[in-house]
């Protein structure tokens, strides 16, 4: 039976849990944003269709907060840098959260697979660009010029998540799959540790602060704050 691995490539897939002692909410906790806005609503191309400017409003208010709030990488999201810096094989990083605290904290092998907040994106010419501040009905893309072009690069449901490919060549070579801070309620990142134990040989352990959807499906599930739970964890792989 596989256990913590020695070496090998690591793979991290993180949710919003990992930013909430940041001071981000979470999507479905009691208090979380789905608890106050229908994702019909702003977070799916119909949204987006019925009422642009609805949609961007949601994303403006979540953008202010990350570029001026006092939101920080938490010890979580520091000890994942760690890991990659220290640990002998490759760790990527995917996460499902379009905020940037992993990448402040120091995470460099990386992937957005649900966008990034502080980008948007031109729907008729442009690749993803970065944005810190409000956007609106009025902005015109700074390429093809088009006014009310721009989105979010943020993935709706319904659309197909980002570098998808990446992932499951990383997924497919892995010793070890990390879950942490994800209700694995959302598809395909809640798949993921199936794919991880068809191969049979990876260890797979769940960190998060209650079992999620998906808990029994892992070899190992440590319950409790992800800013307690994955520092402790990275240190006993690190001293291994
Ligand atoms: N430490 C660890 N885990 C925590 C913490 C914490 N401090 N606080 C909450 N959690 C856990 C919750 O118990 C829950 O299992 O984090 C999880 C958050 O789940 P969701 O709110 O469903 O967030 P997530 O799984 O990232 O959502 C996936 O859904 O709506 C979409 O696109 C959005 O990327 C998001 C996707």
């Amino acid at each position: 039976m596989p256990a913590l691995p020695k070496e090998g490539s690591i793979v991290v897939l993180t949710g919003a849990g990992i930013s909430k002692e940041s001071g981000l909410d979470t999507f479905r906790d009691k208090d979380g944003i789905w608890s106050r806005v229908r994702l019909e609503d702003v977070a799916t191309p119909d949204g987006f269709r019925r009422d642009p400017a609805r949609v961007h409003a949601f994303y403006n208010a979540r953008r202010r907060s990350l570029a001026e709030g006092d939101i920080h990488p938490n010890p979580a999201h520091q000890a994942l840098a760690r890991l990659e810096m220290e640990w002998p094989g490759d760790v990527l990083v995917v996460t499902q959260n379009i905020d940037d605290l992993h990448e402040r904290a120091g995470s460099g092998n990386l992937i957005h697979m649900h966008g990034e907040l502080l980008k948007i994106r031109c729907q008729k010419c442009a690749s993803p660009f970065a944005w810190t501040g409000d956007l609106g009905l009025e902005d015109k893309c700074p390429d093809c010029h088009r006014v009310g072009s721009l989105r979010p690069h943020v993935v709706w449901f319904g659309e197909m998540p980002l570098d998808m490919e990446r992932i499951f060549e990383a997924l497919e070579d892995c010793a070890l799959f990390v879950s942490i801070g994800t209700s694995g309620h959302v598809y395909p990142a809640a798949g993921f540790v199936q794919t991880v134990r068809a191969r049979g040989r990876a260890h797979t352990v769940e960190l998060n602060l209650e079992p999620s959807e998906g808990a029994s499906l892992f070899r190992e599930t440590r319950m409790g704050p992800a800013s307690r739970l994955v520092p402790a964890f990275v240190e006993e792989l690190l001293s291994r």
